[in-house]
Protein backbone atom coordinates (compact mmCIF):
# COMPACT_ATOMS: atom_id res chain seq x y z
CA UNK A 1 0.00 0.00 0.00
CA UNK A 2 1.64 3.54 -0.85
CA UNK A 3 0.42 6.70 0.29
CA UNK A 4 -1.08 9.57 -1.38
CA UNK A 5 -1.32 13.40 -0.84
CA UNK A 6 -3.69 15.36 -1.92
CA UNK A 7 -3.50 19.29 -1.12
CA UNK A 8 -5.48 21.59 -2.17
CA UNK A 9 -6.78 25.51 -1.78
CA UNK A 10 -10.27 25.98 -1.74
CA UNK A 11 -12.34 29.14 -1.15
CA UNK A 12 -16.15 28.19 -1.58
CA UNK A 13 -15.75 24.37 -1.26
CA UNK A 14 -16.12 23.33 -4.65
CA UNK A 15 -12.78 21.94 -5.14
CA UNK A 16 -12.46 20.78 -1.86
CA UNK A 17 -15.83 18.20 -2.29
CA UNK A 18 -13.32 17.52 -5.90
CA UNK A 19 -10.64 16.48 -3.42
CA UNK A 20 -13.11 14.29 -1.38
CA UNK A 21 -13.63 11.82 -4.65
CA UNK A 22 -10.45 12.12 -5.95
CA UNK A 23 -9.30 10.53 -2.59
CA UNK A 24 -12.23 7.77 -2.71
CA UNK A 25 -10.81 6.78 -5.80
CA UNK A 26 -7.47 6.39 -4.98
CA UNK A 27 -8.54 4.87 -1.62
CA UNK A 28 -10.62 2.50 -4.46
CA UNK A 29 -7.18 1.32 -5.93
CA UNK A 30 -6.11 0.30 -2.73
CA UNK A 31 -4.14 3.07 -1.05
CA UNK A 32 -4.17 5.62 1.53
CA UNK A 33 -4.59 9.16 1.34
CA UNK A 34 -3.83 12.56 3.37
CA UNK A 35 -6.41 15.31 2.58
CA UNK A 36 -4.89 18.94 3.43
CA UNK A 37 -5.94 22.05 2.63
CA UNK A 38 -2.66 24.03 1.74
CA UNK A 39 -3.50 26.64 4.08
CA UNK A 40 -2.86 24.48 6.78
CA UNK A 41 0.13 22.73 5.75
CA UNK A 42 2.86 25.48 8.19
CA UNK A 43 5.88 23.05 7.74
CA UNK A 44 6.57 21.86 4.51
CA UNK A 45 8.54 18.88 5.88
CA UNK A 46 5.53 17.06 7.16
CA UNK A 47 4.47 16.21 3.50
CA UNK A 48 7.61 14.90 2.31
CA UNK A 49 7.98 11.26 1.78
CA UNK A 50 4.50 10.59 -0.38
CA UNK A 51 4.55 7.99 -3.02
CA UNK A 52 2.30 10.52 -4.68
CA UNK A 53 0.63 13.67 -5.03
CA UNK A 54 -2.42 15.48 -6.22
CA UNK A 55 -2.64 19.39 -5.94
CA UNK A 56 -5.54 20.42 -6.24
CA UNK A 57 -6.68 24.49 -7.40
CA UNK A 58 -9.67 26.48 -8.56
CA UNK A 59 -9.56 29.05 -11.08
CA UNK A 60 -9.67 32.78 -10.16
CA UNK A 61 -8.83 35.70 -12.06
CA UNK A 62 -7.42 32.84 -14.70
CA UNK A 63 -4.72 32.03 -12.60
CA UNK A 64 -3.53 29.61 -9.81
CA UNK A 65 -4.85 30.86 -6.35
CA UNK A 66 -1.73 32.98 -4.76
CA UNK A 67 -1.44 30.75 -2.14
CA UNK A 68 -0.95 27.68 -4.03
CA UNK A 69 1.61 29.68 -6.07
CA UNK A 70 3.22 30.33 -2.49
CA UNK A 71 2.87 26.15 -1.70
CA UNK A 72 4.58 25.30 -4.82
CA UNK A 73 7.83 27.81 -4.57
CA UNK A 74 7.97 25.59 -1.16
CA UNK A 75 7.17 22.17 -2.63
CA UNK A 76 10.38 22.87 -5.01
CA UNK A 77 11.98 21.61 -1.34
CA UNK A 78 10.91 18.44 -1.60
CA UNK A 79 12.40 16.75 -3.99
CA UNK A 80 9.30 15.60 -6.37
CA UNK A 81 11.67 13.89 -8.98
CA UNK A 82 9.94 10.60 -10.41
CA UNK A 83 7.05 10.92 -8.07
CA UNK A 84 3.70 9.91 -9.24
CA UNK A 85 1.59 13.14 -9.81
CA UNK A 86 -1.93 15.28 -10.58
CA UNK A 87 -3.64 18.12 -10.48
CA UNK A 88 -7.21 19.14 -10.50
CA UNK A 89 -9.76 22.24 -9.63
CA UNK A 90 -13.43 23.72 -10.53
CA UNK A 91 -13.52 25.86 -12.36
CA UNK A 92 -16.73 28.13 -14.20
CA UNK A 93 -15.54 29.23 -17.56
CA UNK A 94 -11.60 29.59 -18.48
CA UNK A 95 -10.52 26.75 -15.88
CA UNK A 96 -6.91 28.09 -16.33
CA UNK A 97 -5.33 26.52 -12.73
CA UNK A 98 -5.18 22.94 -12.66
CA UNK A 99 -3.46 23.12 -15.94
CA UNK A 100 -0.22 25.40 -14.85
CA UNK A 101 -0.53 23.12 -11.63
CA UNK A 102 0.49 20.27 -13.75
CA UNK A 103 2.90 22.14 -15.71
CA UNK A 104 4.89 22.88 -12.68
CA UNK A 105 5.23 19.26 -11.59
CA UNK A 106 5.72 17.88 -14.90
CA UNK A 107 8.22 20.12 -16.06
CA UNK A 108 9.63 22.11 -12.81
CA UNK A 109 9.33 19.55 -10.04
CA UNK A 110 9.52 16.65 -13.57
CA UNK A 111 7.29 14.02 -11.34
CA UNK A 112 5.72 11.06 -13.64
CA UNK A 113 2.49 12.81 -14.16
CA UNK A 114 -0.89 11.46 -15.02
CA UNK A 115 -1.64 10.63 -18.53
CA UNK A 116 -5.07 12.01 -18.19
CA UNK A 117 -3.67 15.76 -17.53
CA UNK A 118 -4.84 17.59 -15.62
CA UNK A 119 -8.34 17.45 -14.06
CA UNK A 120 -10.82 20.34 -14.68
CA UNK A 121 -14.08 19.93 -13.87
CA UNK A 122 -17.41 22.73 -13.97
CA UNK A 123 -18.37 24.34 -10.45
CA UNK A 124 -22.16 23.02 -11.10
CA UNK A 125 -20.94 19.11 -12.01
CA UNK A 126 -18.56 18.73 -9.03
CA UNK A 127 -21.25 17.53 -7.34
CA UNK A 128 -23.41 15.42 -9.95
CA UNK A 129 -22.96 11.69 -10.47
CA UNK A 130 -20.99 12.04 -13.49
CA UNK A 131 -18.76 14.74 -11.38
CA UNK A 132 -18.16 12.54 -8.30
CA UNK A 133 -17.35 9.56 -10.97
CA UNK A 134 -14.59 11.77 -13.11
CA UNK A 135 -13.06 12.40 -9.72
CA UNK A 136 -13.00 9.08 -8.35
CA UNK A 137 -11.62 7.63 -12.11
CA UNK A 138 -9.16 10.30 -11.52
CA UNK A 139 -8.14 8.80 -8.31
CA UNK A 140 -8.12 5.52 -9.04
CA UNK A 141 -5.56 6.80 -12.21
CA UNK A 142 -3.12 7.71 -10.06
CA UNK A 143 -3.60 4.60 -8.16
CA UNK A 144 -3.21 2.60 -10.82
CA UNK A 145 0.34 4.14 -11.56
CA UNK A 146 1.55 4.16 -7.88
CA UNK A 147 4.13 0.98 -8.08
CA UNK A 148 2.76 -2.36 -6.04
C1 LIG B 1 -13.72 36.64 -8.21
C2 LIG B 1 -13.82 35.34 -8.98
C3 LIG B 1 -13.03 35.16 -10.10
C4 LIG B 1 -13.12 33.97 -10.85
N1 LIG B 1 -12.37 33.82 -11.97
C5 LIG B 1 -12.52 32.70 -12.73
C6 LIG B 1 -11.78 32.55 -13.93
O1 LIG B 1 -10.97 33.39 -14.34
N2 LIG B 1 -11.98 31.41 -14.66
C7 LIG B 1 -12.84 30.44 -14.26
O2 LIG B 1 -12.97 29.42 -14.94
N3 LIG B 1 -13.55 30.54 -13.11
C8 LIG B 1 -13.41 31.65 -12.34
N4 LIG B 1 -14.11 31.79 -11.18
C9 LIG B 1 -15.00 30.69 -10.75
C10 LIG B 1 -14.32 29.74 -9.75
O3 LIG B 1 -13.23 29.08 -10.36
C11 LIG B 1 -15.35 28.68 -9.31
O4 LIG B 1 -16.37 29.31 -8.56
C12 LIG B 1 -14.72 27.55 -8.53
O5 LIG B 1 -15.63 26.49 -8.45
C13 LIG B 1 -14.34 27.98 -7.13
O6 LIG B 1 -13.73 26.90 -6.48
P1 LIG B 1 -13.71 26.75 -4.90
O7 LIG B 1 -15.16 26.58 -4.46
O8 LIG B 1 -12.91 25.53 -4.65
O9 LIG B 1 -13.11 27.99 -4.33
C14 LIG B 1 -14.03 32.95 -10.43
C15 LIG B 1 -14.80 33.15 -9.26
C16 LIG B 1 -14.70 34.33 -8.55
C17 LIG B 1 -15.55 34.50 -7.30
Amino acid sequence: MKKVLIAYASRMGHTEKLAQYIAEGVRMSGHEVDLKKIGEIDDIQSVADYDGYVFGCPTYHRDMTGGMKTFLFKAENLNLMGKIGGAFGSYTHSGDAPRYVFDTMQYVFKMDMSELGSLNVLEDAVDTPDGIKTGQDYGRSIGAKLPA
